[in-house]
């Protein structure tokens, strides 16, 4: 059957050196839904990112994008199908001004109607007077609402957000998941990984739970909560 924005990973592996992060993981992020991914420190969930967006490659396995095959191609033309990521650490161009961060996201779309989305992306974050500031002098969740902001600008199909409100206030956090929320109703599939369990099972319509780099469970929020080994892989563990 044709699923036209499914990502689908098959037997993913992915090895360092004698460490094995990933081992024979394959689920579904299907197309439109919210998706947590959860797991204790360690347990593969940025390799698992780093793998779908191309930034290394995998050991074997396979993803697709669609009927596309995605594993082996480079992340610029992953990028370029539509997906995009965040990173754990902000990651923002120092020397550029927030508004031209967040604009340098979108390189198809006139430069005035950009501007006007741009500052309309802020202004959901509390950000708008921020636009003209440069990026370097951010604090840290200030980067994290604009690489956000410039991921969902390009119209992704599929964003993937790596920890996202990690560092952040309650109030910050609050913000993150109204955004996460937006970002559904705009036809956006968003993958989420955190630390956060009750933020990502109050916002996730579906969550997958990772442990030494196998997948452990999937399915609905509250299916998870139940879940005896999901339990037993956060017992003594300070997440
Ligand atoms: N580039 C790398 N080189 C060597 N080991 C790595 C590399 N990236 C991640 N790892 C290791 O792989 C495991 C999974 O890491 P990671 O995916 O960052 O976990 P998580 O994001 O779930 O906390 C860890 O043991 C980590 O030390
Ligand atoms: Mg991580």
């Amino acid at each position: 059957m044709e699923r036209g924005k499914t990502l689908k990973i098959e037997g993913v592996h992915k090895s360092f050196g004698r460490l094995q992060a990933l081992k024979n993981v394959s689920f579904t992020i299907e197309e439109g839904r919210i998706h947590g991914i959860i797991g204790p420190n360690g347990s593969g969930k940025t390799t698992l990112f780093n793998c779908i967006s191309g930034i290394i490659p995998l050991s074997s396995g396979t993803i697709y994008f669609g009927d596309t095959e995605i594993s082996g191609m480079r992340a610029d033309r992953i990028a370029n199908l539509g997906i995009r990521r965040t990173f754990q650490a902000g990651k923002v161009a120092p020397s550029l001004t927030v508004l031209e961060n967040i604009m340098s996201g979108n390189s198809s779309k006139k430069e005035k109607p950009l501007e006007k989305e741009a500052m309309e992306l802020m202004e959901s974050v509390g950000m708008r007077n921020s636009a003209d500031r440069w990026a370097g002098d951010l604090a840290w969740a200030e980067r994290q609402f604009v690489q956000i902001l410039r991921a969902i600008i390009g119209k992704p199909k599929i964003l993937l957000l790596d920890e996202p409100v990690s560092g952040m206030t309650a109030q910050e956090i609050a913000l993150v998941v109204k955004l996460i929320r937006t970002i559904k109703t705009m036809g956006i599939t968003a993958a989420v990984v955190s630390h956060d369990i009750k933020m990502l099972m109050d916002t996730a319509e579906w969550v997958t739970v990772l442990n030494f780099g196998q997948k452990i469970a999937e399915g609905t929020p509250e299916a998870i909560k139940r879940d005896p080994l999901v339990m037993e892989a956060y017992l003594g563990t300070e997440e």
